[in-house]
């Protein structure tokens, strides 16, 4: 059966990760553990990019010599493996552009177009930018600053080997406007469409003399050339999936579902990637999701502007579910959204604490309050809380149609809105303090059904924030693992239909509440 194939970008190595990175890999984190959840089998890939200019400059400046890239980058690499673990990242392979695989299936590849007539050599003249790893012709760049990044370019004039992809301009745009999700959102989509509107591709360049640099993998048919660092890293899609090494595992991974990837690298992902695969013959990827940035004061977070934020001091210091909901909520996928600690803890304390915290700790106050923790069994004649019990039916096809297009903002919102919202306004309406005191049996009634409710709570939370999911659960007295439940497939975990969840009921009377400490204390800031 085919697997659900979700990608991250492979990042460059020449510095540590920071809170950009950190969002893709969450985004595909929570993308594939709602589709798990959903009762597909996924394959989740991230990893890193570790040749080209930039990595050879990085290395330099830290002091390694001419050649010995390998153990520098070998020195970054575990940073990004370290900071995935602290993000509760889940993938299930790290690709590295080193890893000897990998650059078989580049080499190859290489040798696919050249003898298919795809590569040839002239010489380039031109402008390149050294921290955006781009080409730009003389019209693009006519002030001699990247039109990207606004720094200076350097000249070239040199022989080089160039990926014939002009030939494949109407093709490409053909397949766009037939397939409407292919790029996505659609402001990105319009982007792209409007760049092949208004250009004409120029091919692209795909080789570095080594006598200039030298960091990179040999072109098969020419050694004194090395390959361009954007051929070789986005060929990890497919030689990660198995290209050329594992049949099988390609059949079942390949197209993959999506890309995700930030919006300064849409060119590459949707023009030159769709280009490659179509004069290789493979198929297409079926979505390339696009992100935003995340900002601060104004300017993107980057290591050149020296204004990053480290994720690990983030976690370290708020918590890892509380870092994967502000970046998750806080903007909608495709735009860019600022980043502040002050705007972290306005949210943290609105949301987390006051909505989340709350319903979590006063039910369960409540509940050892009246029933010493033990769920009462619904009385005969119960009341049933109608509407939320409708909505639990078709909620998680809901959160499906809109998390599709990875807009995790959306999908947040509807839950707390529907959920966790709405049931601390139930608890206000049916005031389990007033029926305790009248003794009325309704009391039973309204805590059964808060608790059904914190177990969906923690059910459809758990993609985004796994570990306060295992919490709740864990408080409802579930012994069961919430990261084997499914909502749809034929295994014993799975809890009903596909795309359907039984309403109420999942914690059964009797089960034994064991409350610990507020998920979310409040943050006092200073
Ligand atoms: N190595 C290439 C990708 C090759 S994929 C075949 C690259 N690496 S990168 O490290 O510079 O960027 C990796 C990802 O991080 C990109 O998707 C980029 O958009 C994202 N971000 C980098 N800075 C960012 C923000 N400030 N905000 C959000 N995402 C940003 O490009």
């Amino acid at each position: 059966m085919k697997k659900i194939y979700i990608t991250t970008p492979l990042y460059y190595v020449n510095a540590f990760p920071h809170i950009g990175h950190a969002y893709t890999q969450i985004i595909c984190d929570a993308i594939t553990r709602f589709k798990k959840q959903a009762g597909y089998d996924t394959f989740f890939m991230t990893g890193t990019d570790e040749h080209g200019e930039k990595i050879e400059k990085a290395a330099m400046e830290a002091g390694f010599k001419n050649g010995d890239e390998k153990n520098f980058v070998d020195t970054i690499v575990p940073r990004f493996k370290k900071t995935w673990e602290k993000l509760d990242i889940e993938y299930d392979y790290f690709m590295r552009t080193t890893d000897e695989a990998h650059e078989n299936t580049v080499r190859e590849v290489l040798r696919i177009l050249y003898e298919k007539g795809k590569i040839y050599k002239k010489v380039y003249k031109g402008w390149f930018c050294t921290p955006c790893e781009a080409f730009w012709s003389e019209s693009q760049a006519s002030d001699n600053l990247c039109p990207d990044c606004k720094r200076n370019l350097e000249r070239l004039d040199e022989e080089n080997y160039f990926f014939k992809i002009s030939e494949y301009q109407d093709t490409l745009k053909k397949h766009i406007k037939d397939n409407p999700s292919f790029i996505l959102p659609e402001i990105r989509r319009n982007e792209v469409l409007g760049f092949l509107d208004n250009n004409r591709l120029q091919d692209l360049c795909i080789s570095r003399p080594k006598s200039r640099m030298s960091w990179g993998i040999e072109l098969p048919f020419d050694k004194n050339f090395v390959t361009y660092v954007w051929f070789d890293a986005l060929i990890n899609y497919i030689s990660g999936a198995g290209f050329l090494g594992d049949r099988k595992k390609f059949d079942e991974l390949w197209p993959a579902d999506s890309h995700v990837i930030g919006k300064d690298i849409l060119r590459h992902h949707a023009v030159y990637w769709p280009i490659m695969l179509m004069a290789i013959g493979v198929a297409l990827p079926k979505h390339i999701l696009t992100h935003g940035w995340w900002v601060i004061a104004g300017e993107k977070m980057s290591k050149s502007k020296g204004n990053i934020v480290d994720p690990i001091t983030m976690i370290d210091k708020y918590g890892v579910d509380a870092f994967r909901y502000f970046l998750l909520s806080a903007v909608e996928f495709g735009y860019d959204g600022t980043f502040s600690e002050e705007l972290f803890i306005e949210k943290y304390n609105a949301d987390l604490a006051n909505d989340l915290g709350n319903l979590v700790n006063r039910t369960l106050t409540m509940m050892e309050k009246y029933f010493g923790g033990v769920v009462p069994a619904l009385p005969d004649t119960a009341y049933e809380e109608k509407d939320m019990k409708s909505d639990a039916e078709g909620m998680q096809v809901q959160l499906a149609t809109v998390f599709a297009e990875g807009n995790s903002q959306a999908t947040l919102g509807i839950i707390w809105e529907k959920w966790v919202k709405k049931a601390n306004k139930y608890i206000e309406e049916s005031a389990p303090w007033k029926l305790a005191k009248e003794n009325d049996k309704k009391l039973k009634e309204v805590m059964y059904n808060l608790i059904q409710i914190l177990a969906l709570v923690a059910l459809f939370l758990y993609p985004f924030m796994p570990k306060t999911s295992r919490n709740i659960w864990k408080q409802l007295g579930m012994e069961s693992d919430i990261s084997g439940i499914r909502f749809s497939d034929d295994s014993e975990k799975s809890i009903s239909a596909r795309g359907r969840v039984p309403a109420w009921g999942l914690v059964p009377a009797g089960a034994k509440i064991s409350k610990s400490n507020p998920l979310f204390p409040r943050i006092i800031s200073k």
